[in-house]
């Protein structure tokens, strides 16, 4: 049978990605989210912790512009692009009007908070669209996991508001991560060894972004920690999902950790003799 071209699957995993999205996952932040069931007597920390998330999705400008620069010739990958950016941007709009309307923040503190994102720039630290979809899995994989703790912290918190937000959100980002892992099994399809590489590499390098850029990200960082988030859990619940996700074994990843390094080491010094 012929191998489908690498254009037409990526195409396909975008159409079957979209058809999900109009027909399942679509919401609203005007009528979707029950803003009277805000909480305002809910701890500083539930505020501080949504405003941090706040704060990574703002960078949209940036993330877009990165992902565009490497994907901009695939339809597939590029419309996902597109679509991603319409589903991240209510992201930060709904975060940053539940901070306003649960008094937490005042309008004025969240547009300095615009601001100061702004300010400053995120960078996609990798150069290929494989390196960029294995980015992406990572990235969104981790997202979804962290929203999810934070719903269940939403709720324990009598914050129905935040927790639906919180509940939409995940559900983006989970379906953000099945698109990557399906681009991701694509090129493993068309060049294994390349693709497995691109993987690891990224998994070495990989960070979160908004690390170094939001404000008082170290602080930050404790409160999220404490919500049950670090690399245990990173790698039992985000990790070991993605390579089964997108059929890679752990023998195959340790394979590529060594091509990688043995790449990486210096060439022998031979005798000139
Ligand atoms: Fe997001
Ligand atoms: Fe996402």
């Amino acid at each position: 049978m012929a191998v489908t071209p690498l254009r037409e699957r990526l195409y396909r995993a975008y159409w079957e990605f979209f058809e999900k999205a109009e027909r399942e996952r679509r919401w609203s932040v005007f009528d979707d989210i029950p803003w009277e069931k805000v909480n305002p007597g809910a701890t500083d920390d539930l505020a501080l912790c949504a405003e941090t998330f706040c704060c990574v999705e703002l960078y949209l400008p940036d993330y877009l512009t990165g992902a565009m620069g490497v994907v901009r010739s695939s339809f597939g990958q590029s419309w996902f692009q597109a679509n991603w950016g319409y589903e991240e941007s209510k992201h930060a709009l709904a975060l940053g009007e539940y901070l306003v309307r649960s008094g937490k923040r005042t309008r004025d503190q969240l547009h300095d908070l615009h601001k100061r994102i702004f300010s400053k720039r995120w960078q996609l630290g990798y150069a290929t669209g494989l390196e960029g979809t294995c980015y992406g899995l990572i990235q969104e994989m981790a997202t979804f996991l962290i929203y999810v703790k934070h719903r269940a912290e939403a709720a324990r918190e009598g914050d129905e508001c935040l927790r639906t937000i919180y509940d939409y959100i995940a559900r983006d980002e989970i379906a953000h991560a099945h698109f990557y892992g399906d681009a991701l099994r694509v090129f493993l399809d068309e060049d294994r060894e390349r693709g497995l590489d691109a993987l690891t590499h990224v998994v070495q390098t990989f960070q979160m972004p908004g690390v170094d850029l939001v404000p008082d990200y170290d602080a930050r960082i404790l409160k999220m920690r404490a919500a049950g988030v670090d690399s245990g859990v990173f790698l039992q619940k985000a990790f070991l999902p993605i390579l089964k996700y997108a059929g890679v074994t752990r023998d195959e990843i340790r394979g590529a950790r060594a091509r990688l390094k043995a790449r990486a080491a210096p060439a022998p010094v031979t005798s000139a003799r």
